[in-house]
């Protein structure tokens, strides 16, 4: 198998290392614009492979995507991270124009990978994916639920003094401070509703930890995260190299589910060998269809800015 991650900053490297420690793929290519810079990430790598015992073959390559040929899976995480201060829907100017060159010239030499978006705006980014390239809708993934969940697993073991592992937890709807959904309704410790643990206003504050997890890490570390991010991005690479068909929250192209279409958008997905191979649909209160179809305004207004550019 072999697997490419577009982009060598933070996240990027961080997706691919787990991707080695792993041994998910038998050849790994980090790909990134800056001269020399993905080669170097690739060799600090390789040299951890005698100490971390992993075969999988990581190389470098500056923008020659003839090196990525034959990708089975393809991370993108090119473009700007957020600063401090700003939101990830600020990005998509010229993220926009960095994921639609870099989706043209990864299908050029793998016309067969399966595409998982990392950029910000997410949301927006996986849509423009999907318009941009016409690929089947399941090989186009978008990450966000991903890492949200995951934030809300953090969020929910602090407060209950639990390993997250024990959680089930997911957030749907949109991967921007206001668009997320996490479902705490939904949410158990094993099989007990965290719920009957937590008063209402810890509810609450775990719920609103959680949305704004990503712009607390920017303001504490003055850029986007990099290790959680990175993390869901090989999680869900490994669900599809191994066929894992775990359930994961992706931003996928709806046609009609949760009552939305002509969006990508967090729901429930399995994810295995094809991509997103099914659409779990959960049954959501009147108010989180509400939240829902909320989110999925906001994302929509999002992007229609795409056809301003
Ligand atoms: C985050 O939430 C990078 O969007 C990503 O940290």
């Amino acid at each position: 198998m072999k697997v490419t991650v577009v982009g060598a900053g933070a996240v990027g490297a961080t997706c691919a290392d787990n991707i080695a420690r792993k041994e998910l793929a038998q050849e790994l290519v980090l790909l990134d614009i800056k001269e020399g810079f993905a080669e170097g990430k690739a060799q600090d790598m390789m040299q951890t492979a005698s100490l971390l015992g992993f075969d999988t073959k990581i190389s470098g390559s500056t923008n020659d995507y003839s090196k990525t040929a034959n990708s089975d899976v393809v991370v993108i995480t090119s473009g700007l991270p957020r600063k401090p201060g700003m939101t990830r829907e600020e990005l998509i100017g010229t993220n926009a124009g960095i994921v639609k060159g870099v989706c043209e010239n990864v299908l050029k030499f793998s016309p067969n990978a399966i595409i998982i978006v990392i950029s910000n705006p997410m949301d927006t980014m996986t849509y423009l994916a999907m318009q941009s390239t016409g690929l089947p809708k399941n090989r186009i993934i978008g990450m966000g639920g991903t890492l949200d969940s995951a934030r809300f697993k953090y969020q929910l073991s602090t407060a209950l003094d639990c390993s997250p592992s024990d959680l089930n937890a997911i957030v749907i709807g949109g991967h921007g401070d206001t668009t997320m959904i996490p479902l705490i309704k939904h949410a158990t410790w094993n099989s007990a509703p965290v719920t009957k643990y937590l008063s209402a206003a810890q509810q609450d504050k775990i719920v609103a930890d959680t949305m704004v997890g990503g712009a607390t890490l920017t303001k504490l570390l003055g850029t986007s995260a990099w290790y959680a991010p990175g993390a869901a991005g090989a999680a869900l690479v490994e669900s599809i190299l191994r066929d894992e068909k775990k359930l994961f929250t992706c931003c996928v192209s709806l046609n009609g589910e949760y009552g939305q279409s002509d969006i990508c958008l967090g729901v429930p997905v399995v994810i295995g060998k094809n991509g997103w191979e099914k659409i779990v649909e959960i049954d959501l209160s009147a108010d989180e269809q509400a939240a829902f179809n909320k989110s999925a305004d906001a994302v929509r207004s999002m992007n229609d800015v795409l056809k301003t550019l």
